[in-house]
């Protein structure tokens, strides 16, 4: 296990989606036997930590993110010794953990919304969520109109006319944070997976938290599943007191050196986010911004620099994302035309726009370029095989709330969750000895980790020798930007040099020894879409 205490400053950590990682008992879900058997290869990848999305007993409403026990794993993922073992066994590798924090919801089916359903309107029980009586002639109306992430009113009647709040689907009845039960109850469960071993948590929903007191109205549409809008005084996101809350944490985690917090936190205003990253409060918060970034030097650029300009204000480092389990896959959103609404694009948009190959070659120079930056970065499973989104996943084995809470306008987020394939043939393609419970695409088996396994130039073999070399491209010093005309971004750090080509012919590049390289160098020059590392003198 890396000793140092902030060994997660420039750490690389790896999200395992449970479900579509590997699958251990052959019913088609993956789990933790399935992630046991394969930590020797998240090792021999070279990275620091794995974040494990929700494993909590749940309903899957929303994928593990409806919890409805925190100190008990899903049976379709294990069981709790299974979890511990697991984590003492990754530690022993080297390998820090870290779990997924729901806060800001539970399920409708834990215990404590289930026991508020069956307590009288006013009662303690209800005080943990936000409970409401509706508007107009006898209560008809929602309380106000703010409306669900996932589409439709954030407010679900219950037969007895009082409404109960649910920022994302009904069956995820969000927490009041205004309640000592609530807040005493994330206490304990914090320290109940550090005193398993956890090295900390991702925390979902982290800006969500607190809701205004009087239940104001937003006034307008909010986008759904994008960036908020960033306003003072939204009633319902980024609301100053989330910080209270933070601090109660934080000093928690101070109590296990070594561990460390994550925000999911989708802020607009770098300042406003930067917030979050004070020193009593969260270690990190992932960097949506860069990932929203579109393919252009300028963009790039400029997403790069507020993140570094904000996080060091606060003595903080940034992180770096480009895919997870919400998104579409980078390989393919950078194959898409750019500022360009790919989630829509899922459902029935032009096929004809997608350039795949452009793709992979651009998500690979953003890789690369990500790795080269001053903190931490975030890998998504799958896309060290170069993963495209499965944007052709049949309607009926949608699994996403979001397909029918959109009424039938975003297919939603599988087409990222398809479980992973570990080799060429066989059931589920070494997923596991059984099917897989979303259908994995023809081909599939040619982007396995068998197939590209010691096979110069596959996407896997590129990732790990990145990882492998990043310690020497980034030094310790800060970022210093090149001029290398209008489409190539250039920066050194110490003897580092980094160069992305954006533009459409090649590029000279510094003199040094080449690390590597996102593409091969074309007579000495960096192709278009390109990234390459340099050591300098
Ligand atoms: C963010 C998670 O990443 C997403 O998958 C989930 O649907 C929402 N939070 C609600 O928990």
């Amino acid at each position: 296990m890396p000793s140092s205490i902030a060994w997660w400053r420039h750490a690389v950590v790896y999200q395992v989606y449970l479900r579509s990682f590997a699958d251990g008992n052959a019913d088609g879900t993956g789990d933790i036997a399935g992630l046991r058997s394969r930590l020797p290869y998240l090792r021999d990848l070279g990275v620091d930590a794995v974040w494990v999305n929700p494993w909590y007993a749940s309903p899957l409403k929303d994928g593990g993110y409806d919890v409805s026990d925190y100190r008990t794993i899903n049976p379709d993922f294990g069981t709790l010794s299974e979890a511990t073992e697991m984590i003492t066994e990754a530690n022993g590798l080297g390998l820090r953990v870290l779990v997924d924090l729901v806060p800001n919801h539970t399920s409708s089916e834990h215990v404590w919304f289930q026991e508020a359903l069956r307590s009288p309107s006013g009662s303690p029980e209800r005080a943990r969520y936000h409970f409401l009586p509706g508007r107009g002639a006898e209560g008809v109306e929602p309380p106000n109109d703010w409306v669900s992430v996932f589409g439709g009113s954030a407010w679900t009647r219950l037969p007895d006319g009082e409404w109960y709040l649910h920022l994302f689907d009904p069956t995820q009845p969000d927490l009041n944070w205004g309640n000592a039960d609530v807040r005493a109850e994330f206490r304990d469960i914090l320290r109940f997976w550090l005193d398993r071993g956890a090295s900390g948590f991702r925390v979902d929903v982290a800006h969500g938290l607190i809701k205004h007191p009087e239940y104001p109205d937003v006034g307008v549409v909010e986008e759904m599943l994008s960036m908020p809008r960033d306003v003072d005084d939204h009633p319902f996101w980024n609301r100053d007191e989330i910080h209270d809350v933070v601090k109660e944490w934080r000093s928690i985690l101070d109590d296990y050196p070594g561990s460390v917090m994550v925000a999911e936190a989708w802020v607009a205003d770098w300042d406003r986010l930067a917030l979050y990253l004070r020193p009593d409060e969260y270690h990190q918060v992932f960097n949506f911004h860069f990932l929203l970034s579109p393919w252009d030097r300028e963009s790039m650029q400029e997403s790069i620099a507020a993140a570094l300009d904000a996080s060091s204000e606060v003595g903080a480092l940034p992180t770096w994302v480009l895919s997870n389990h919400d998104v579409v896959r980078h390989a393919t959103r950078y194959g898409l035309p750019q500022d360009f609404d790919s989630r829509s694009w899922l459902l029935d948009g032009d096929r004809a726009l997608l350039d795949a190959g452009l793709g992979s070659r651009r998500a690979k120079a953003a890789t690369l370029l990500m790795l080269a930056l001053p903190g931490s970065a975030y890998l998504y499973q799958g896309e060290e095989l170069g993963l495209p989104e499965v944007f052709d996943l049949p309607i009926e084995v949608l699994d996403d709330p979001v397909w029918e809470k959109s009424g039938h306008s975003l297919k939603g987020r599988d087409g990222s969750r398809v479980p992973i394939p570990w080799t060429r043939g066989g059931a589920s393609l070494g997923f596991g000895d059984d099917g897989a419970w979303l259908p994995q695409p023809e081909g599939w088996g040619e982007l396995s980790v068998e197939t590209q396994t010691n096979v110069e130039g596959s996407s896997l073999e590129f990732y790990r020798n990145a990882l492998q070399v990043r310690s020497q491209i980034l030094g310790d010093g800060t970022v210093e930007w090149l001029d290398m005309g209008p489409s190539v971004l250039a920066f050194r750090r110490g003897r580092g040099t980094t160069v992305v080509n954006f533009g459409p012919d090649p590029v000279e590049i510094p003199a040094g020894e080449v690390l590597t390289s996102s593409s091969d160098l074309v007579g000495g020059l960096l192709p278009p879409d390109a990234t390459v590392w340099i050591i300098g003198h």
